[in-house]
């Protein structure tokens, strides 16, 4: 691959760009307004130059990085990608109008992969351009330290578009991991719930969002409390993954934490916007609850 787009310039989206450009392959990273991938990449910017500042990277590497990226407010700029990478906010419907959009400039031999948290591949597959050339590719956040990808393809995913997309993972660093499209496929199908279920311990007042991640983070030896991690992931990206996980299986374990409802109604979807199960706008992180 030598150019990839990139299509949400979100957590994900902007640390999908900034690991693929690390690479040395050439990145278009769009939003609905192209101000926002401007922004994207200003923090890409920033991120290689603190690592410029602690020695990991040379200056002329981190400059020709951040070089390599364009931003976007439309598709266009991706006609001649290989690889066109939908990183957008956790709705199908978002994510259907997005593929027609596509539809319109991929090239005949590049391969549309979503980087979907939950949402079944062969279901989105059939509303993408080619599902032969549909899959899904699942970064962890953030994207350039964390080491996993798991490839995901639906029903008519052709075996030439698994294999590309697991050598690309593999040219940006990644390790792969194979999964089935089941909702939420492997690492989420098991992490969600574990911080649903820790939003209902709070709910239920079993303990305080400093006894609960304390608890995990020294019980556990887990780097990041669950509702740290909450925040860390997004409110509103975890209650749109537990949706899908209880309406597509119908499981009632799997329903979705009122609390975790109310926060996003609330508008406090975590980190990103400042507030969630901790209050961001001080120097340090403090409890909410
Ligand atoms: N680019 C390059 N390097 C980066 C970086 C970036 N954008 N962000 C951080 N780093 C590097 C730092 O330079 C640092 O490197 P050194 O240790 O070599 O100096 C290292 O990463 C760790 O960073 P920090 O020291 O700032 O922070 P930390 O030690 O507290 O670790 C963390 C931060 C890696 C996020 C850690 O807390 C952690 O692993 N948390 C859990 C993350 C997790 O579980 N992610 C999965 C979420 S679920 C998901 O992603 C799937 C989904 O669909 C919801
Ligand atoms: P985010 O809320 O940080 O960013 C989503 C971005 O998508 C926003 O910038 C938004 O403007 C943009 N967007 C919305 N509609 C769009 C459209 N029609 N065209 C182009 N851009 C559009 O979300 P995120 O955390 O980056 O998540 C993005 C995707 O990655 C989701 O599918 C999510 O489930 C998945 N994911 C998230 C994580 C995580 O930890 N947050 C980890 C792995 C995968």
């Amino acid at each position: 691959m030598r150019k990839v787009g990139v299509i949400g310039a979100g957590l994900m989206g902007t640390g999908i760009a900034q690991t693929v450009a690390q690479a040395g392959m050439d990145v278009v990273l769009a939003d609905i307004d192209v101000a926002i991938a401007d922004k994207a990449r200003a923090r890409i910017a920033g991120m290689l130059e603190k690592l410029v500042e602690k020695g990991k990277l040379g200056a002329d590497d981190a400059d020709a990085a951040v070089g390599r990226i364009a931003t976007a407010g439309d598709y266009s700029g991706m006609a001649d990608a290989q690889l066109i990478i939908e990183a957008a906010t956790e709705r199908e419907d978002i994510k259907r109008q997005i593929f027609a959009s596509v539809g319109e400039v991929l090239g005949a031999d590049a391969i549309l992969a979503s980087n979907t948290s939950s949402i079944p591949i062969t279901r989105m597959a059939a509303a993408s351009p080619d599902p032969a050339r549909f899959i899904g590719i699942h970064f962890f956040n953030p994207v350039p330290v964390m080491k996993l990808v798991e490839v995901i393809p639906g029903l008519a995913t052709s075996p030439g578009t698994v294999e590309r997309v697991r050598a690309f993972a593999e040219k940006i660093g990644k390790t792969v991991v194979h999964a089935g499209d089941e909702p939420a496929f492997v690492v989420n199908r098991i992490l969600c719930p574990m911080l649903n279920e820790a939003i209902f311990v709070l709910g239920q007042g079993t303990g305080s969002v400093l006894d609960i991640d304390q608890g995990c983070k020294l019980g556990l030896n887990h780097p990041m409390g669950p509702l740290e991690l909450s925040d860390f992931v997004g409110l509103d990206t975890l209650l749109e993954i537990m949706k899908v996980l209880h309406e597509t299986t119908g499981e009632d374990k799997y329903r979705p934490a009122p609390l975790l409802r109310k926060y996003v109604e609330a508008g406090w979807t975590g980190r990103k916007s400042g507030r969630g199960f901790y209050d961001y706008s001080g120097e340090k992180p403090v409890p909410t609850r």
